[in-house]
């Protein structure tokens, strides 16, 4: 019988505490706290001898605290006499830093995957990683759940939207929700400079006009990639736009510059901590992550 623990983050354990009603599965938090100099301390105090554990991290920013803080509780399990540790991180921090892009910089998502791995980590469950590259990285069993599908049906989409990858990058995720809806998909060519972060795009002979378009993508940022996409594909003659993206880091700023360039709703899951406004629709995915790990369990 497995246990999930959760690490100290509010969300961690309301992501924790749906996964373990839906598995049917005991349920812990970490206990922890912040000595005066900043650093963290925690501790594991239910038993998980012998136990196979999931850990329950969220990685929202700033989430160096939270890798150091999953580093800690992975140790402490390991102490503990765990006899396996599956990380479920919905949001996989460095993944897009899954290549060197400019001589002199790491692969910062394989520094982390090992090291975690490195701690005690046999398996990894993550929901819509970056790339399959980003994840080649973990030299342990992965799981890459998309929930993409399960998100465009719950949010209501139907077979007359034109689906949009705002990147050759994410053709494939694209594919997957066009699939769902019986929807035609298309992408706009997007380049990054990589020095200065800024974009452009291209989006070639694309035709949106009298269209609704979703534009889906992985990871809301600045939300300068999807404000731009809408704002071409709106002054091409979109008849509206709306967004279905899994990770929004609801940074500051961001969901302004993305409403402000016509995005009508921004379709986001409760991968990260999502605020409550009218303009974004949060689906829970904890019922696809679920079944994931039932399939494992059994
Ligand atoms: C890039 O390859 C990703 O798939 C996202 O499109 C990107 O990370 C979004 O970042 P931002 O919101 O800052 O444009």
């Amino acid at each position: 019988m497995a246990i999930i623990v959760s690490g100290l983050r509010a969300h961690s354990r309301l992501l924790g505490e749906l996964l373990a009603s839906r598995l049917n599965l005991r349920f812990a938090v970490v206990e922890g706290k912040r000595f005066p100099d900043g650093e963290v301390y925690v501790r594991v105090t239910p038993s998980v001898r012998e136990e196979d554990v999931i850990v329950v991290q969220s990685m929202e920013p700033p989430q160096n605290d939270a890798l150091v803080e999953l580093m800690l509780i992975v140790d402490a399990l390991v102490e503990a006499g765990a006899s396996s540790i599956t990380l479920f991180t919905p949001y996989l921090p460095y993944s897009r830093q899954d290549r060197v892009f400019l001589a002199g910089e790491p692969v910062s998502v394989r520094a982390v995957l090992r090291a975690l791995h490195s701690l005690g980590v046999g398996r990894l469950v993550v929901v819509e990683a970056h790339s399959e590259r980003a994840l080649s990285h973990f030299p342990g069993r992965v799981v890459n759940v998309n929930p993409l599908p399960y998100m465009a049906k719950l949010a209501g989409l139907g077979g007359d939207a034109l689906i949009v990858s705002p990147d050759m990058g994410g053709v494939s995720r694209a594919r997957s929700v066009a699939e769902a809806l019986g929807a035609r998909s298309c992408y706009i060519a997007k380049v990054r400079d990589r020095v200065t972060g800024s974009i452009s795009m291209d989006v070639g002979s694309l035709d949106p006009r009298g269209l609704d378009v979703v534009i889906v993508d992985d990871i809301m940022s600045t939300g300068g990639t999807l404000a731009e996409a809408s704002r071409i594909l709106l002054e091409r003659g979109a008849r509206s736009v709306q967004v279905l993206v899994v990770h929004n880091l609801n940074l500051p700023g961001a969901l302004e510059k993305v409403t402000g360039a016509g995005v009508s709703r921004i379709i986001t899951s409760n991968t990260l901590p999502q605020p409550r406004l009218d303009v974004v629709s949060v689906i829970d995915i904890t019922p696809v992550v679920a079944g994931e790990i039932a399939r494992w369990l059994s």
